[in-house]
């Protein structure tokens, strides 16, 4: 059994009990609980918001609208997005599969997020957006990243995947840009087992979203206006390339509960946060070995994991140590997916992608790993064993 489990179940009886009523009452497809569950992230976010079944389907979603052609300003093939390298797998791939062309960029060791030095510099002409991704549900400098974004006349999407309750100067993380993603995956801050959420700024924005979320037709759009259509046909009118991304409603009841606990849980997974940070600094063996990451100045984190990049070990050795720690309890795995730039699918596929060197993502790559973050408070005697697990692997690694 693992003590110090990466993923806890944020799941009570009665999300479960309400989610059972859904599957009874056999309205199981998008209904009810999906509209009250949008309504309290639109009152939360102050944006339009889009209930869909993965975070992945939010970033896709995001894209195909970034590109189409009901959109006023649309973004044009080989237009090109800035994203940092330490990033999702799909929080990259629609912009390849939307035909425009991401720009890798570097991040800063001491946030794990977007360096925005290295950001500036890789803006030219083509340049149209920058994808955020809010790493661990930290965060960049903002206020500077938006002085950049207005001189250059760049839109910003935040993937807000891994920093659902996160706030930067009082807002919270998704609320910054054009467009935000979320993901209800198991293991984040609250979850429908799949599951996510797209948030946008402008009305006409959500028009357009809504048909691509559901097959292309003109439904949903339809049902926003006062006057309804006698048309025979009304329901099935189809107006835009779309697909089918919507959430179950035995999905939202899920999350009609958690979501209210989205503040309550960043309160614990900061403390969390907090408490592994001071009995690790307080054991000088441990500050020899191990960086440890801070939250940006400004920036209310709920922590999504806490990352750990070993001084002394890389690769193989890093490898043994999480082994070991997995051995003894402790869950680990690689922060995001590392570098994606060293992935076999930009390797083989994206040469000009693959080429390029990103000194902070690699050593994040070679020698970081995460341990879980609670939504609970943890114990203290917990916290303590794992810092001598944690000195105990090192030490017989060494
Ligand atoms: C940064 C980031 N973006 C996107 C996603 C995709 O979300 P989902 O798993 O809900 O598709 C994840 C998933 O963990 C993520 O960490």
């Amino acid at each position: 059994m693992n003590y110090f489990p990466l993923t806890t179940n944020t799941l009570s009886n009665e999300d479960k009990k309400l989610a059972i009523d859904v599957i009874k009452s056999g309205n199981i497809t998008r209904g009810n609980y999906n509209k009250l569950v949008e309504q309290y992230f639109t009152k939360k976010f102050k944006r339009y918001a889009l209930l869909v079944n993965s975070g992945s389907s939010a970033n896709l979603l995001a894209f195909s609208l970034l590109v189409n052609k009901k959109r006023k300003y649309n973004l044009k093939k080989d237009d090109e997005i800035i994203i940092p390298a330490l990033c999702w797998s799909t929080s990259l791939f629609p912009i390849i599969q939307m035909g425009l062309k991401p720009v890798f960029v570097d991040v800063d060791i001491k946030t794990l997020n977007i360096d925005l030095k290295e950001l500036e510099k890789k803006i030219t002409k083509k340049t149209k957006a920058v994808m955020l991704v809010h790493a661990l549900a930290n965060c960049t400098d903002i206020s500077l990243l938006k002085k950049i974004l207005k001189r250059y006349k760049l839109i910003l999407i935040e993937d807000a995947c891994e920093a659902l309750g996160s706030k930067y100067k009082n807002n919270y993380l998704g609320t910054h840009g054009a467009l935000a993603s979320f993901s209800f995956y198991f293991s984040h801050h609250i979850t429908s087992g799949e599951g996510g959420l797209i948030l946008c700024k402008s009305y006409q924005d959500y028009k357009i979203l809504l048909s691509l979320r559901a097959h292309g037709w003109s439904r949903e759009i339809d049902n926003l206006k006062r006057k309804k259509s006698k048309r025979f046909n009304k329901l099935f009118n189809f107006i835009n390339l779309g697909y089918n991304l919507r959430l179950t409603d035995i999905q939202a009841a899920l999350l009609l509960n958690q979501v209210k606990k989205i503040d309550k849980f960043k309160v614990n997974r900061l403390y969390n946060y907090n408490l592994i940070c001071k009995i690790f600094k307080k054991d000088k063996f441990l500050e020899n070995h191990l960086i440890f990451i801070a939250s940006q100045k400004n920036a209310e984190v709920s922590w999504f994991n806490f990352p750990i990049i070993l001084k002394k070990f890389k690769n193989r050795k890093r490898d043994i140590v999480c082994e070991k720690l997995n051995e003894l309890g402790v869950e680990t795995r690689p922060i995001i997916s590392g570098d994606f730039s060293k992935q076999k699918v930009i390797q083989d596929d994206f040469m000009d992608l693959s080429k390029l060197r990103f000194s902070n993502a690699t050593k994040i790559n070679n020698s970081g790993f995460m341990l879980g973050i609670s939504s609970n408070k943890l114990e203290k005697k917990i916290v303590i064993r794992l810092a001598n697990d944690i000195k105990k692997v090192i030490n017989a690694v060494k």
